[in-house]
């Protein structure tokens, strides 16, 4: 099939390097010139483990083409991947503006006898009228929507997408559900059919339950903690059960990321909408932010004195992305964390393997370290704030020589209590 992708971030590139890898002729269209002439090169603009691969692979293939220009690819294309960005409003809505704009673009230069447009965006319920009045706006041939949720995780996006759970196909119309499940024949997983309502509902809910997976992880790590217990153990206990699984299910600084913040503000509000007060997951947002003030509380507390004073105290932040194997500082707990540290008057050097140049641009006042020891050298504690396998590995026995003060603070949960504090450090983890 010939396809169009709109959008080369995250979930149009790993889109279109999947279906082009599938066999299909793919163009990957996107507004910013520079990130095009990039990727026609083969230079992918952020972190995705084997995605520059995939996409150099099928550039050399003739089966994937980068352009700024929706006319070279939407009339040749039965499909159209709407995988813009939703960010949200300062409301918690979505900010629906990249997303019209390209349904608009499209719909100007349908040429085809039909258009498949789908959407795989993160978008609220409730929006198909106005998408469709604004494609008959300039299209006279046929088309349809269909919408088909996005669940790659970013650090392993296009395992996730050859490899997937399940694929979401909404649609009521039998023509293009037919043309979707061709056109995913080839990659494994549960197929669940319904209508559009319901496929993004599915995406929305689906965020909203891991989110709240960790926000309960987190109430329990706090309760750990005031009633002598270790989270660890407590949740191990827990999340062996086959009912409950494990994933997710795991305390820290709170989740992060593109979406699981703004999809449960998003979900909220769409609530909102529909006269729901969804009040589960605004306490599962509330308990997200706190995360942030406790793993504070707990440095102030390590390394402040009585007072918890931070004026002059040196931190090392291990980790900025939001998760390992990943460049990408959206709504990562970092920001927060640096910018209160350094509200607090304390100096902090950071170091991230792969995030340092997007944590530049967002986070102000800090030092940038070129590694993990030399961000350590001469601080009054380490704080882990992102699990990157190479934090796990650090020679302990070296870290202690280079921190002016051997204290630990684990936002993470990476080291063994028992064994950092054999090695002679002061070790303050969450919830154990
Ligand atoms: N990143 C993830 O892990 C992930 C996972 C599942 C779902 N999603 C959802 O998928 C959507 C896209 O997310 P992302 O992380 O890939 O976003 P992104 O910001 O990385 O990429 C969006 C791209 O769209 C381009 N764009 C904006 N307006 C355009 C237009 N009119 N025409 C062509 N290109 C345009 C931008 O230049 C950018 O390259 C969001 O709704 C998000 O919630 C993301």
């Amino acid at each position: 099939m010939t396809i169009t992708v709109v959008g080369a971030g995250y979930v149009g590139l790993v889109t279109a390097a999947v279906f082009s890898e599938l066999g299909n002729k793919v163009y990957c269209v996107d507004v910013v010139p520079e990130k095009i002439e990039g990727l026609k090169k083969g230079i992918v603009p952020f972190f995705e483990p084997s995605l520059s691969e995939f996409i150099t692979r099928n550039i050399k293939a003739k089966r994937l083409f980068f352009t700024t220009s929706y006319k070279e690819s939407v009339p040749k294309s039965q499909i159209v991947f709407i995988c813009v960005g939703t960010p949200p409003k300062e409301s918690g809505e979505a900010d629906l503006t990249y997303l019209f704009a390209a349904v608009e673009e499209t719909a100007k230069n349908f040429n085809h006898g039909y258009t498949l447009i789908t959407i795989k965006s993160t978008i609220p319920i409730g929006f198909e009228d106005q998408l469709e009045a604004t494609v008959k706006k300039h299209a006279s041939s046929k088309f349809e929507f269909a919408s088909c949720p996005e669940f790659l995780r970013e650090g392993t996006a296009i395992e996730d997408t050859m490899h997937p759970d399940r694929i979401v196909i909404g649609s009521t119309s039998q023509k293009a559900q037919k043309i979707l499940l061709e056109l995913h024949a080839s990659i494994s997983g549960e197929r669940i059919i319904t209508d559009i309502r319901s496929a993004q509902l599915i995406k929305y809910a689906a965020n909203s339950i891991l989110a709240t997976k960790v926000s309960f992880a987190n109430a329990i790590a706090v309760l750990c903690e005031r009633m002598g217990a270790d989270v660890e153990k407590v949740l191990a206990g827990v999340g062996a059960d086959r009912r409950v699984g494990r994933s997710f299910l795991y305390p820290g600084i709170g989740y992060g990321g593109s979406c699981l913040p703004k999809d449960v503000l998003a979900f909220i509000a769409i609530g909102r909408h529909f006269d729901y007060d969804f009040q589960l997951l605004q306490a599962v947002d509330s308990i997200n932010n706190d995360q942030i003030e406790n793993f504070i509380n707990k440095v102030k507390s390590a390394v402040g004195g009585k007072e918890g004073n931070l004026k002059g105290v040196k931190l090392a932040m291990l980790g900025l992305a939001f998760k390992p194997n990943t460049d990408d500082m959206r709504d990562a707990p970092s920001i927060k964390i640096a910018n209160h540290l350094t509200d607090l008057e304390a100096t902090v050097v950071a170091y991230d393997p792969q995030a340092m140049d997007n944590a530049k641009r967002v986070i102000k006042n800090i030092k940038f370290a070129k590694d993990a020891y030399s961000a350590i050298t001469g601080a009054d504690a380490m704080l882990i704030i992102t699990e990157w396998p190479q934090f796990r590995e650090m020679d302990l026995k070296k870290a202690k020589k280079l921190l002016k003060k051997p204290i630990i603070v684990d936002g993470r949960n990476i080291f063994n209590p028992k064994t950092v504090k054999e090695e002679g450090f002061t070790y303050l983890g969450m919830g154990r």
